[in-house]
C-alpha cells in the first residue's frame, strides 16, 4: 500500500526524486484528495459545521465577505484582544481598520527590517552552527521569529524573553487542565501585551521613530475616530499573525528540503529562484491550514446549500493541492508557477503581513542553507508533526557539518 502511495505522488514527475517514507504530513492530503472526490462540501454533524474542501469553493467562501462573514467566528469570539481585531471584522469596520493598518506596513517600513532580519537570523546561526546538530524548531524558528516580531513591536532586547511567553500564550507556573483554562491564559497572556505596548505607544508618542508603533501611532492620530484599545489590539493580532505564521513557513522550508535535497542544491547554484521556491513551500505545506467563516444567509457552494449562521471551514491546505489549479499538485516543484496558492488567503483579509513574510523567508532562507552545510534529518529521529488533517511541525531535528 505504501509503495503504490509513493508511486502514485511521483508518478508523473519530470525528474526521478529519491522518494521519501509518506510521513504524517501527508495524512492530511490523502484525507484532502480523498475529500475534494468524493465530498467537497460535507457537513459535520458531530461539530455542527461546514467543510470545503475544492479551490473554487474555497475561493468563494474567503472572497465573498457578504455571505461569509469574519465575525463571531470560533477562535476569534473567545479571545478578549482579538475577537474586535481587523481579522475578525466585516466592512465598514475591517475597511477603516484596514486603511490604517496599511498605513504601518509600508514598503519602506518592510524594508527597514531587512537589516534587523539578518543580523538576528546570523546571530542564532554563530552559536548553533559549531554544535553540529539542532532542533530547527526550537532552536532556531521559534526564538527567531520571537525576536523578529520583538524587534517589529519595538521591544528591547532585555524584555524579548517576555515575548516566548506571550506567543507560547501559557504561564508556564499555571497547569491548564481544561479548555477554559488554556481561553483563560490566553487572555491573560494578552493583557500583559496589551499593558506593555501601551506603554511603547506612550513612549513613542514623545519621542517617534521609524518602526512600526510609530508609523501606527501617527496614522491614528491622522485619522480621527480610532482608539488606542484598536491599536494595542491590533498589536496582539500581530503577534498571534505574525510569529507562528513565519516559524511554520521556516520550519516547513527545512522540512521539504531535507525531503527533496536536490531543490536546496538546486538554490544553491541558482539562489535568484528562492523567491518561487517559497511560493512552492507555501503551496505544498501552507504554514497555516484552514479559514473560518459564517453564514450571513442561506448560501450555495459547490452546488450544496448551506443554511444561515452556519459555521465553514474552508481548507486552503487542500485548496492548495487541487489538480485542477496546480499539476500533479502531491508532487514539490520549486519550479513550477505556485503563485495562485490560497496560504495568504484572498479577498479583502488578504494576509497583511504577506510582504514582509515573503521578505523574511527570502533573506533567512538563503542564510540557512548556505550555512548549514550539508544539512539533513538525523536518521532515527523522525520530526514531531501534529495529529491530524490540522498540521504543524513541533520538532524537527537536523544535523550538518559543523
Ligand atoms: C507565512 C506567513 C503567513 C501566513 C501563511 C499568513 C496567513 C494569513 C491568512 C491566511 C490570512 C487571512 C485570514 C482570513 O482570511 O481570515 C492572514 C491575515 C492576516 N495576517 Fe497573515 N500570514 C502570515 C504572516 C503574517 C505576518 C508576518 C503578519 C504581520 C506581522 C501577518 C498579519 C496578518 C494580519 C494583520 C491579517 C489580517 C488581515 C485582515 O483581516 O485584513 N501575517 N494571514
Amino acid at each position: 500500500m505504501q509503495q503504490q502511495q509513493q508511486k502514485k505522488y511521483n508518478s508523473s514527475s519530470n525528474t526521478p526524486i529519491n522518494t521519501p517514507p509518506i510521513e504524517e504530513t501527508l495524512r492530511g492530503f490523502e484525507w484532502f484528495t480523498y475529500m475534494r472526490a468524493n465530498s467537497p462540501v460535507v457537513y459535520d454533524q458531530q461539530l455542527n459545521i461546514w467543510h470545503v474542501f475544492r479551490y473554487d469553493d474555497v475561493y468563494q467562501v474567503i472572497t465573498d465577505h457578504h455571505t461569509f462573514s469574519s465575525a463571531d467566528v470560533p477562535n476569534f469570539s473567545q479571545n478578549n484582544f482579538l475577537k474586535d481585531t481587523i481579522v475578525a471584522q466585516d466592512p465598514p469596520d475591517h475597511r477603516r481598520l484596514r486603511q490604517l493598518t496599511n498605513q504601518a506596513f509600508t514598503r519602506r517600513a518592510i524594508i527597514s527590517m531587512t537589516e534587523s532580519i539578518r543580523q538576528l537570523t546570523q546571530e542564532l546561526l554563530d552559536q548553533l552552527i559549531p554544535l553540529g546538530t539542532m532542533d530547527i524548531v526550537s532552536d532556531l524558528a521559534f526564538p527567531l521569529t520571537c525576536n523578529l516580531i520583538a524587534a517589529m513591536l519595538e521591544i528591547p532586547i532585555q524584555d524579548r524573553r517576555l515575548v516566548y511567553r506571550w506567543v507560547k500564550g501559557v504561564d508556564s507556573n499555571t497547569p491548564l487542565l481544561s479548555r477554559e483554562d488554556v481561553i483563560k491564559s490566553h487572555n491573560r497572556m494578552g493583557q500583559e501585551l496589551y499593558d506593555y505596548i501601551a506603554h511603547i505607544l506612550e513612549k513613542r508618542r514623545r519621542e517617534p521613530c521609524e518602526g512600526f508603533i510609530s508609523a501606527l501611532s501617527t496614522a491614528m492620530s491622522n485619522n480621527a475616530g480610532l482608539s488606542d484599545d484598536e491599536l494595542l489590539k491590533f498589536c496582539v493580532l500581530l503577534l498571534v499573525a505574525g510569529q507562528e505564521t513565519v516559524q511554520n513557513l521556516i520550519t516547513n522550508a527545512i522540512y521539504c528540503f531535507t525531503k527533496y535535497p536536490q531543490s536546496r542544491d538546486h538554490l544553491l547554484q541558482q539562489p535568484e529562484h528562492m523567491p518561487e521556491a517559497i511560493e512552492e513551500i507555501l503551496r505544498y505545506l501552507p504554514p497555516f491550514w484552514v479559514t473560518v467563516r459564517r453564514t450571513t444567509v442561506d448560501a450555495v457552494v459547490g452546488g450544496k446549500s448551506i443554511p444561515a449562521n452556519m459555521i465553514i471551514n474552508a481548507w486552503n491546505a487542500s485548496a492548495n493541492h487541487d489538480g485542477q489549479y496546480f499539476a500533479d499538485p502531491e508532487h514539490f516543484d520549486i519550479r513550477r508557477d505556485a503563485k495562485r496558492h490560497l496560504s495568504f488567503g484572498h479577498g479583502i483579509h488578504f494576509c497583511l503581513g504577506a510582504p514582509l513574510a515573503r521578505m523574511e523567508a527570502n533573506i533567512i532562507l538563503p542564510m540557512l542553507c548556505k550555512q548549514l552545510k550539508n544539512f539533513r534529518r538525523i536518521p532515527d529521529r523522525s520530526p514531531d508533526i501534529t495529529a491530524g488533517p490540522l498540521h504543524q511541525i513541533l520538532s524537527l531535528p537536523i544535523m550538518f557539518e559543523a
